[in-house]
């Protein structure tokens, strides 16, 4: 098993492990007594991992309570988060009662909001079981649910006190959800880490499957890294967000119907092409990498909306500030740099790196 913790301002580990799930009340933090845990999960999570969750928190003497969500993104809505915070008021929930999300990243993002916002903040948990949750969501207390106007549009800043991560439930994961994880895997790649970069460009799903537990604790380490210079995202956490500004549009502009790690696969090539043919960045070597780790994957490139689509919902996206825009752009393999645009530039970003 192994541990990486997270050093922000209430330090807690991620605990990646294989069958731990039946174990999870084990890694509950021993500094207080629960009476009740409301696990929050999905529809698709709920048949395999409830019942080992569940009762290993029996076990410790919690009472549990479940909450079911229909797995996908149109679950991260206001709507469901009041019925959430309700159904826990109705149930008399309290400060010495704790949330658990359980499931993937739209599960993490909306319990964690839950959590942050019920009596002004109650403690809560993650126990990922997607790979894309496991390495981005679930660490860093970024919880949110999504607006008309945009993805993530309401959130608050609320660290889990722990994240249990079981690399046996990448098993039940398909093709398509297991990539969406390996697109988040190659942006750490990209930020900071040559050698994971590479095992991604070298390394099927199955050959990655034998070393997960490293790759899982080298990005939550990166990210952990990242976390801790900046919990807040005034600065160097923007990193993060390599990919995203288009990738959240192209999600928006889909109508959520391409998952988050397509999204943003596609995001990190476009803007990479882009800033190549408007001389942004150095040449079009780094482009070509990207495209490659994204390819082994089956990940995208690019995608079918045009630019003035792209643009407009970039428009809403969260990161802009004014007339100016921060995006991320790969200096080599290993390092990205943070740079603020005009609107005029991003236009033309999506335009290059969506033309041909
Ligand atoms: N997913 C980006 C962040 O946590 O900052």
């Amino acid at each position: 098993m192994k541990r990486v913790k997270i050093m922000v301002d209430q330090e807690y580990d991620v605990i990646i492990g294989e069958n731990i799930l039946n174990r999870s009340g084990e890694f509950m933090p021993k500094s207080k007594i629960y009476n009740k845990a409301y696990i929050i999960t999905d529809d698709n999570v709920l048949p395999i991992y409830f019942e080992s969750v569940g009762k290993s928190l029996e076990k410790i003497g919690l009472k549990v309570f479940k909450h079911i969500l229909p797995n996908g993104e149109l679950s991260k809505s206001v709507q469901a988060l009041k019925i959430i915070l309700e159904d826990m008021a109705e149930n008399g929930f309290d400060r010495e009662d704790i949330v658990i999300a359980l499931g993937g990243g739209v599960i993490g993002d909306i319990s964690g909001l839950a959590a942050a916002v019920y009596l002004r903040g109650i403690d809560y948990i993650q126990i990922p079981t997607t790979f894309l949750s496991a390495i981005d969501s679930s660490v860093g207390g970024k919880t949110a649910v999504n607006l008309e106007h945009g993805k993530n549009l309401m959130g608050a800043f609320k660290q889990p006190l722990a994240v249990i991560f079981d690399v046996v439930s990448l098993n039940t994961l398909n093709d398509e959800i297991f990539a969406d994880g390996t697109a988040e895997a190659i942006k750490y790649g990209v930020l900071k880490s040559p050698s994971l970069f590479k095992k991604l460009c070298n390394f099927s799903r199955s050959s990655l499957m034998e070393i997960m537990p490293e790759i899982v604790s080298e990005c939550v380490a990166i990210k952990g890294e990242i976390v801790s210079c900046d919990e807040f995202d005034r600065g160097e956490r923007q990193l993060l967000n390599f990919g995203h500004t288009i990738g959240h549009s192209i999600e928006k502009c889909s109508g959520y119907a391409i998952t988050h790690g397509r999204a943003v696969a596609a995001g990190m090539a476009v803007i990479t092409k882009g800033a190549a043919k408007l001389g942004l960045i150095p040449n079009f070597s780094i482009y070509d990498q990207i495209c490659e780790a994204l390819k082994r994957h089956e990940l995208p490139i690019k995608c079918d909306f045009s630019a003035c689509e792209i643009y407009n919902s970039v428009l809403s996206d969260k990161k802009r500030k004014s007339e100016n825009i921060n995006i991320v752009l790969p200096a080599e393999i290993g390092r990205c740099e943070l740079k603020k645009i005009s609107l005029e530039t991003m236009y033309s970003i999506i335009k290059e790196g969506l033309d041909g």
